[in-house]
């Protein structure tokens, strides 16, 4: 196989341990899809994969995996790979997420994940359906606690099967949360949240990254393709900034829409099954975005979410009831 082509290089802890690479690959995609591209990803130089059992594509993802890779026929060794999944809803209780982990290994193909990840903090009923509804809509919630699920996650650390341990979709408070409980052995190592031009999330990144919390930001492109997308909503890789710094840098709106989000220190994981636009996300390391550039991008900030969790907006774990912004003097981060 020809040398890949990009390279991401990795974030790193304060105490200069590697963590995963700044570009990841968003893997919210068909299954008949994910297999093309996942493969022309890694031929690309992609070596960060970030799965989730919610997508339903894992099988399709270890197929090529061992094709790929040292844990089948491939020749790329399976450790310079950063793999990430993560825990869903409906497993959150501790008696479900080792059957859950497990399953996701098995699909994958992998003795360890370098990342597993509690998806949301709000627990749903436990169900073969990853939203089960009530009549009105809303999701069927559970009242299981993430800190249980949190504890079960230790002892997946301990056993082996999984190298880190973070959450996702968690807000400032669940977080600390998480820090102050007493007895905890680990630490969450990340937070992966949405973050993007329209959604900049200014506050929980500024709490995160002071407690040495990596961000690893999904729909950094906007999620321009989600399924509930409304005729009218904006679209971001088409605001006329955008294009504007792209045409200074020549570059492609979407390599300044994930230049910018590396700039403010956090790794991407934007989805892609084109192999040209693949190859154009990666390749955003030979070129830096002004003060002014950056500043103008985030202005375009709507604190507009496009994955808004709304059925579980009753849960007492809904996470997005926070204050997005930072207060006056900075009062709102704790
Ligand atoms: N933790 C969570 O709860 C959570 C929630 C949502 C998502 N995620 C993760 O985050 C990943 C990314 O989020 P996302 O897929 O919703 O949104 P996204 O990465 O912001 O946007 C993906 C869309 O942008 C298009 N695109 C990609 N590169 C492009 C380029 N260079 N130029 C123009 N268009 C481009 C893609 O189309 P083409 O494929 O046609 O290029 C696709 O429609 C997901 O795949 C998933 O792994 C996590």
């Amino acid at each position: 196989m020809a040398a890949a082509k990009y390279r991401s290089p990795r974030m790193r802890f304060l105490n200069g341990h590697d963590f995963c690479h700044y570009v990841g690959l968003g893997t919210v995609q068909n299954p008949d899809e994910i297999g093309p591209a996942l493969r022309e990803a890694i031929d690309i130089g992609y070596r960060h994969i970030d799965c989730a059992a919610l997508h339903k594509n894992e099988k399709e993802i270890g197929d090529v995996l061992r094709e790929k890779t040292t844990i089948g026929t491939g020749t790329i060794d399976r450790d310079d790979f950063f793999i990430t999944s993560k825990i869903w809803g409906t497993n959150l209780h501790p008696d479900k997420t080792k059957e859950s982990l497990d399953n996701t290994l098995a699909d994958l193909g992998l003795e360890y994940l370098d990342l597993l990840l509690i998806q949301v903090p709000f627990g749903l009923k436990e169900s073969d359906e990853h939203f089960p509804k009530e009549e009105d809509g809303t999701f069927c919630l559970s009242d299981v606690d993430y800190v249980d699920t949190w504890k079960k996650l230790e002892s997946f650390v301990d056993e082996g099967s999984v190298r880190y341990i973070g959450v996702s979709n968690f807000n400032c408070e669940q977080l600390q949360r998480l820090l102050d409980t007493p007895g905890l052995r680990y630490r969450p190592v990340c937070n992966q949240v949405e973050v993007s031009p329209y959604y900049v999330n200014e506050k929980l990144i500024q709490y995160c990254q002071r407690r040495d919390t990596p961000v690893v930001a999904y729909a950094p492109l906007g999620a321009p393709a989600r399924p509930w997308v409304q005729k009218g909503d904006p679209v971001l890789l088409e605001e006329d900034i955008v294009k504007q710094i792209g045409k200074m840098h020549q570059r492609t709106p979407a390599q300044v829409v994930l230049r910018w989000g590396v700039q403010r220190g956090y790794a991407v994981i934007p989805k892609s099954s084109n192999p040209k636009r693949l190859a154009d996300n990666l390749h955003i390391f030979d070129f830096s975005l002004t003060a002014k550039n950056m500043e103008d991008i985030a202005a375009l900030n709507k604190s507009q979410k496009a994955y808004g969790f709304e059925g579980a907006r009753k849960s007492k774990n809904y996470p997005f009831n926070e204050p997005t912004h930072i207060e006056e003097g900075g009062a709102a981060i704790m």
